[in-house]
């Protein structure tokens, strides 16, 4: 796997497991197909797809939390509609219905701290990790929306047909969590 170079289907040695290499947002698309009977993909993507029902076990890794930002001058509870820049225009939209406020959703692909540094968006509904992008471009955070992790989800029907291959993995996975 660390030698992958631009491979994107890996079968391991042993030949119990083949890894296929794809795009978070293509992973449960991949699992529903049946094209793969686990799959690995961060929480912010399952929130963003709508996706309950696959989760097995939360791999505790890649934690980052959603996050509300903007410049220093931004005021979030001030009058008028304000223009929001996000890669995940769902997590956004029902972030500011909860808070009963109607926004202008922008969908940005990526570097989405640009978004209110160049006058696109009033503020950004964003992932953060380290802090370090929000802190370079002065950019503050208003909320914390919820908590990011990667999980283990899978195709139902695999649960069915290979459950106890499945949930020998899963505890073997548990175990060095
Ligand atoms: C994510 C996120 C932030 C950055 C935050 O972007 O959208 O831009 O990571 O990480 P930090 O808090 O550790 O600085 P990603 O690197 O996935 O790429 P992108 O800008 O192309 O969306």
């Amino acid at each position: 796997m660390e030698n992958k170079q631009r491979k994107l289907i890996i079968p391991l040695a042993d030949g119990q497991y083949e890894f296929i290499l794809a795009k978070g947002p293509d992973v449960v698309t991949y699992l529903s197909n049946g094209i793969v009977d686990l799959g690995i993909v961060g929480s912010d993507i399952l929130m963003e797809q709508n996706v309950s029902g696959y989760q097995l076990l939360d791999l505790n890794v890649g934690k980052c939390q959603f996050i509300l930002a903007s410049t220093t001058d931004f005021n979030p509870t001030s009058a008028g509609r304000k223009v929001i820049g996000t890669k995940y225009p769902r997590v956004a939209q029902e972030y500011f219905a909860r808070l009963g406020q109607d926004v202008e959703i922008i969908k940005i692909e990526g570097s989405v701290e640009l978004a209110p540094l160049v006058g696109l968006a009033d503020a950004i509904i964003d992932i953060t990790e380290t802090g370090t992008t929000l802190r370079e471009n002065n950019l503050q955070i208003y909320d914390w929306l919820a908590k990011i992790s990667t999980r283990l989800v899978v195709n139902p029907l695999a649960l069915k047909q290979k459950k106890n291959e499945i949930f020998q993995l899963v505890d073997q996975l548990a175990q060095v969590i």
